[in-house]
């Protein structure tokens, strides 16, 4: 095969690598043995460059395997005879004696000295962007002809084509990442019904389609929410935005640096995310509205039934006496809601409960009696909080309006119940007729508390509630 059927294959056989594959990787090692075949040259190296760096790189060549390489070269346009090629935007021939050139650049794991002749020449678009640069080289002094010179500047510009291919794809493909990422969102979060579920999806979400090691919500109060892999050596941050105002911020963490194209796709998850999380957060404003209209209802009833059996009371009502008691009684449940506003949390500690609504009524009907209170750590939904207080309340009022002196309040656990004791040493309740008081906490004991109520005798008075935990 004479030398001009050799280049004519060559070409030939480029173009149509170029097109048939997206592979930029594998036209340039197809570029790397074939053109030392065509142009009879002992070596082929392959740079592009990297915009981002202002780094050529090397990326295919033939003669030395690129893998045993420990680190890739990379030079700068102007730096060595390669990199003046592609600073120049020309070819550049050695015959001989490469190594000894000023512009030459000795890389410690690249033989080069082992090469007499050169001849690089730079990748460029058809817009004359610089996209690599590439060489043969030949261990006996040669030099090459114009025909060689064109044929390997005409190489180039197919691998200029080549590498706009890739581009191109690459770019399609980080696209579809990102539609395919929000579509999946979009789909967690109208799916779930929960907004923890929606939120765990966009950060998983996340982390896929930024390949990144770990990410985060992190919400306006500062708190980390679905918190998922690991830190790593950096991190990018988007804010969640809802109507101008930042409701929080998405964080994402990887060992390599983030690019403009991961910061577009991590706005658009964000913006999935603040609708995800501004939604959720208004469903459960809504049932929460629900629940306190359910509960201050529930309490306004309690009242009412309160004042209805008072007003039905067979015995002759002292009016004065009987505001007190019902003041008293709206109080207790009030004492509840105050507790529930303060601690922010779904159940009620009975010790702060009990606490307080003694420390009233001590100072309201008290007349100086003593109140020691031993109490356990129980908690109640407040619902039951609310029954257990009305209970207590009466009952406490009875020790003190009708008791002796030294009252003692008990709260302790017994076998998975709990015990509530109230106890004087007055007269005792024997014989005693009940009256609206002691109805209330029958009726609460029973329906609310769904326990038992047992006034004993003996030394005084003894009220006390048992009701399972
Ligand atoms: N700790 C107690 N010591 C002595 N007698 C008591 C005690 N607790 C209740 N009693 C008696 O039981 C009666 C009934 O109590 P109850 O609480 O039902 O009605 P009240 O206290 O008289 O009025 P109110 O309906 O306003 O509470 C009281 O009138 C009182 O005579
Ligand atoms: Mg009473």
């Amino acid at each position: 095969m004479d030398a001009r059927e050799r280049h004519l294959r060559l070409l030939t056989e480029t173009i149509e690598a170029v097109n048939s594959t997206l592979d930029l990787q594998e036209v340039l090692a197809l570029v790397a043995t074939k053109v030392p075949d065509a142009l009879a040259t002992d070596a082929c190296f392959v740079y592009l460059y990297d915009e981002r760096a202002g780094e050529l790189v090397l990326r295919a060549t033939h003669g030395t395997p690129i893998d045993e390489l420990s680190r890739r070269p990379r030079m700068r346009p102007g730096e060595g005879i390669t990199g003046s090629a592609a600073a120049a935007r020309a070819p550049v021939m050695l015959e001989s004696a490469a190594h000894l050139d000023p512009r030459f650049k000795n890389f410690p794991n690249l033989p080069e000295d082992e090469y007499q002749s050169i001849l690089a020449v730079p990748i460029l678009t058809r817009d004359g962007t610089l996209e690599g640069a590439l060489n043969v080289r030949t261990r006996d002094p040669r030099s090459f002809s114009e025909d060689e010179v064109e044929l390997l500047l005409a190489i180039a510009a197919q691998v200029a084509q080549s590498i706009e291919h890739a581009k191109l794809y690459a770019e399609a493909q980080r696209r579809v990442n990102e539609l395919e990422a929000l579509a999946r969102i979009s789909e967690a979060v109208q799916d779930s019904l929960y907004l923890e579920e929606s939120l765990e999806a966009i950060v998983k979400t996340t982390m896929e389609a930024l390949g990144a090691t770990g990410a985060a919500l992190v919400l306006d109060d500062g708190s980390i929410a679905w918190p998922e892999g690991v830190a790593a050596a950096y991190a990018i941050r988007q804010p969640l935005r809802w109507r101008g105002r930042q409701i929080g911020e998405l964080v994402a963490d990887r060992d390599t640096q983030f690019f403009d194209g991961d910061r577009e796709l991590l706005a658009s998850i964000a913006t999935h995310a603040a609708v995800a999380l501004e939604h959720g957060r208004a469903v459960l404003r809504g049932v929460l509205a629900q629940e306190i209209h359910h509960r201050v209802k529930n309490n306004l009833q309690t009242v009412a039934s309160l004042l209805r059996l008072q007003a039905r009371s067979e015995e002759a009502i002292d009016p004065r006496e009987a505001l007190e008691h019902s003041v008293n009684r709206i109080l207790a449940i009030a004492a509840v809601h105050e507790l529930l506003t303060e601690r922010r949390e779904e159940d009620v500690q009975l010790a702060d409960l009990i606490d307080r609504l003694r420390s009233m009524l001590v100072q309201g009907v008290g007349g100086g009696k003593a109140v020691t209170a031993s109490l356990a750590e129980v908690s109640l939904s407040g619902a039951r909080a609310t029954a257990l207080a009305l209970v207590f309340a009466e009952l406490l009022q009875n020790a003190l309006e009708h008791g002796g002196d030294a009252i003692t309040v008990e709260l302790v656990r017994r076998d998975g119940d709990v015990v509530l004791a109230i106890a004087d040493d007055g007269p005792g309740l024997l014989g005693a007729a009940a009256g609206t008081g002691l109805s209330i906490v029958r009726a609460l004991v029973r329906d609310e508390l769904r326990g038992s109520l047992s006034l004993g005798e003996g030394r005084g008075a003894r009220a006390e509630v048992v009701f399972p935990a």
